[in-house]
């Protein structure tokens, strides 16, 4: 095991690769995102907000609410550091339609609906930073899970909910084809 891991205790991690896998990469489902080589910053962001019920999207409350609750401050910070050190995800599926439509979406945004480029925030090979989460590599299901959420107003983010409100399905299933396949 590596040294990140050791730090973890034995009874948290283990209950987190039963939907996220080991590295955070072999998620069981597509609607679970993969941790591996997410931002740190990010990571422990988000655990706080399941810990204190603020991101309250459905799936949200039925997965991470209770595995949240029972976690400490401390094993919060050592389990984000843990997966943020694992190799980044990536994705091994073929690429889907939409591709190019999506590059353009998250380098450019779309002018004419008022959408900003993704890449302002995400960072230009959509690796995130600080609180900007990378969507490089990320499941498809999930980033359209979570651009749907954010749009009909069931994920909460000041920042991140205008930017997905002016967006269509179709966009958001572009971009989402787009960035799974980095
Ligand atoms: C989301 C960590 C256990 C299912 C997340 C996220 C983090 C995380 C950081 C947000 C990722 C992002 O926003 O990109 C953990 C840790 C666990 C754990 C550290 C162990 C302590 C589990 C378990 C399940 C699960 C046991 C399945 C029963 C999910 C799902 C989401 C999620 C479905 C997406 C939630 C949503 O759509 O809002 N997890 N997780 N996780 N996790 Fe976990
Ligand atoms: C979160 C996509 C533009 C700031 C997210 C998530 C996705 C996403 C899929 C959820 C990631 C996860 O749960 O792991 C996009 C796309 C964009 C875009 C496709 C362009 C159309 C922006 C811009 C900003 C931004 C321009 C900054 C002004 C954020 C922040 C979060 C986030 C702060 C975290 C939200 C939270 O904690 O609930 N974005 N994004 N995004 N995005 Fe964006």
């Amino acid at each position: 095991a590596s040294p990140a891991l050791a730090q973890v205790p034995q009874s948290v991690h283990q209950s987190c690769m039963i939907c996220h896998g080991q590295t955070g990469e072999n998620t069981i489902y597509p609607m679970v995102p993969r941790l591996g080589g997410q931002q740190v910053q990010y990571l422990a962001w988000q655990l706080k907000q399941f810990k204190s019920h603020t991101r309250a999207d459905q799936n949200a409350q039925i997965y991470m609410w209770p595995v949240a609750q029972a976690m400490t401050q401390q094993e919060i910070q050592l389990v984000a550091k843990y997966y943020a050190a694992q190799s980044p995800m990536h994705s091994a599926s073929s690429p889907r339609p939409g591709v190019s439509a999506g590059k353009q979406i998250f380098l450019q945004g779309i002018a004419a609906q008022g959408v900003p480029a993704c890449m302002a925030c995400h960072a230009v090979n959509a690796t995130g930073r600080g609180i900007f989460p990378r969507l490089a590599g990320q499941r498809y299901g999930y980033i359209v899970q979570q651009l749907t959420y954010l749009h009909d107003g069931n994920r909460v983010n000041p920042i991140m909910q205008p930017v997905a409100e002016k967006l269509t399905n179709r966009q958001m299933q572009d971009v989402a084809a787009y960035l799974s396949g980095l």
